[in-house]
């Protein structure tokens, strides 16, 4: 095995994504999860519920923020390491991430501040809202990327 150009950013790029998707695979479910705890908690109003939220939701906090500092890595390396990739189809490429930029990440993490700064300054049904729109977020997240990764397998619609 030699590290030539090509194989080494492969190796690099195989790290990261390694290490990304773990994050993801869990706040994408567990996102879900706190919306149903917190809808079970305005509807029946037990405390349990809120213990179990606040639980979780400190684990979330630590995956999504590892989730994102990863993510940042894998979107330089689209730049750094597969330049003339990016250059050919950054016109189909860019839109895509940009809308998960817009549609995913800013949702997510700006209802994600309402979440950890927002319990006592919202009405509960508003507070409601906010978990049901991280839960969105992350599923755009997905959504995005898998559209992506999609066009990246089947390569189709477009003209050199
Ligand atoms: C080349 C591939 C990828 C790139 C460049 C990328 C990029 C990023 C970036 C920059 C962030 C941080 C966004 C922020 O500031 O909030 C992020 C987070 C995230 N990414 Fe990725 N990502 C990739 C692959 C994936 C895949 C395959 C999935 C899942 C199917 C995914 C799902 C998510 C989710 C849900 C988050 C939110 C953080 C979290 O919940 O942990 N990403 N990604």
């Amino acid at each position: 095995m030699s590290l030539t150009p090509l194989f080494l950013p492969r190796l690099q790029v195989a790290f990261t994504i390694s290490y990304h998707i773990i994050f993801p695979s869990f706040t994408i479910g567990l996102a879900a999860w706190l919306a149903v705890l917190e809808g079970l908690r305005l509807a029946t109003g037990l405390p349990v519920y809120r213990r179990l939220f606040d639980f979780w939701l400190k684990i979330f906090a630590i995956a999504f923020g590892l989730g994102v500092v990863s993510g940042i890595v894998m979107a330089f390396e689209f730049g750094t390491n597969w330049s003339q990739l990016s250059a050919a189809s950054g016109p189909i490429q860019g839109p895509l991430l940009a809308y998960e930029s817009f549609t995913a990440f800013a949702l997510e993490a700006s209802f994600f501040g309402v979440l950890i700064f927002g319990r006592l300054r919202l009405l509960p049904v508003l507070y409601f809202v906010s978990v049901v729109m991280v839960a969105l977020g992350t599923t755009f997240s997905a959504f995005w990327i898998m559209v992506n990764n999609s066009w990246m397998q089947a390569p189709t619609g477009y003209i050199v």
